[in-house]
């Protein structure tokens, strides 16, 4: 299926657990009980999570709240410490093992190869800042210092996610929900980068709106063969976008494949009861 694909992401056993943990974590808790452990309340956010990305591909994670999306992502984006796992980041004919990177090598890889966009905005982007300021900022951590390069990178991509170019200079508080998502991926885009994380980027915002935005992230796909990997608990973000999907429940992965064939033949009951609800 993947042949002549290049593999950009690996990432094998991951765990994380909240708290001290103990050697009963992993048994007791699971898909069938719930993810804090009995024994130490320690909470198994992520277990044994496995999965490869291949170069232009979309992973969607499923699942209902806390069931681990966030998680997992956050620790692929250095924004947490796994507890148990190994991560490969496939670049340019390098490999970087993402859990073990100091912070210098975090930083750099967050800057230049990696794309971020939160749910919520605030996360993302300075509201203290224009929103041309918000990709400049990044670019310049990504070491450029030409103003008129980065002004100019700025315009177009604000003009490429649909942000009129001539409110650059304005802060992204003015703007709707909407648009600071598209500054929030404008932003995320500046560098590039061959990977993006999208934590539930169109939630809480209006269908139309959501629909726009959900266009872009395809586009945008389709364009510059970014591999993307899309949290969600909503099942037509997943339809819409996701070419394989991991459905997640009380930290495990209950279900991963093919998204047309997990929306069409789900194996676990839970995944069952996901489908039936949203048709
Ligand atoms: N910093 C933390 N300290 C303790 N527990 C945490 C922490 N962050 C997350 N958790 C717990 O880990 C579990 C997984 O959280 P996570 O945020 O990954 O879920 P999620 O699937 O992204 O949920 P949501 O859809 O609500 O964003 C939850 O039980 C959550 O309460
Ligand atoms: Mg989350």
């Amino acid at each position: 299926m993947k042949e002549g694909m290049k593999k950009i992401l690996e990432l094998d056993s991951f765990s994380k657990v909240y708290g001290r943990g103990c050697l009963r974590c992993f048994e007791e808790t699971g898909p069938e009980q719930t993810n804090i452990c009995p024994c130490c309340r320690s909470v198994v956010a992520a277990h044994d999570v496995s999965f490869s990305l291949y170069q232009g591909e979309i992973l969607g994670i499923m699942g209902e709240s806390g069931s681990g999306k966030s998680t997992v992502v956050k620790c692929l984006y250095s924004d947490g410490q796994p507890t148990a796992g190994v991560a490969t980041f496939y670049d340019n004919g390098q490999h970087h093992s993402l859990f073990d990177l100091n912070k210098a090598q975090q930083r750099q890889l967050r800057n230049q190869r990696f794309g971020m966009v939160y749910q919520n905005p605030n996360l993302g982007l300075n509201f203290d800042i224009s929103a041309g300021g918000n990709i400049a900022e990044r670019l310049l951590m990504s070491g450029d210092n030409n103003y008129g390069r980065i002004r100019q990178r700025a315009r177009d991509l604000l003009r490429r996610t649909e942000v009129l170019p001539e409110r650059m200079d304005e802060k992204p508080k003015n703007f709707s929900g909407g648009m600071q998502q598209r500054v929030q991926i404008a932003k995320a885009l500046a560098t590039d980068p061959p990977l993006l994380f999208l934590d539930e980027v169109t939630t809480g915002l209006d269908l139309s709106v959501q629909a726009a935005i959900l266009d872009l992230i395809l586009e945008i796909q389709h364009e510059l063969q970014t591999a993307m990997i899309v949290v969600t608990h909503d099942l037509g973000v997943i339809r819409l976008l996701a070419d394989r999907t991991l459905v997640m429940k009380y930290g495990r992965v209950i279900e991963a494949g093919l998204t047309d064939q997990i929306l069409e033949d789900p194996q676990h009951a839970y995944t069952q009861r996901l489908v039936a609800s949203a048709l």
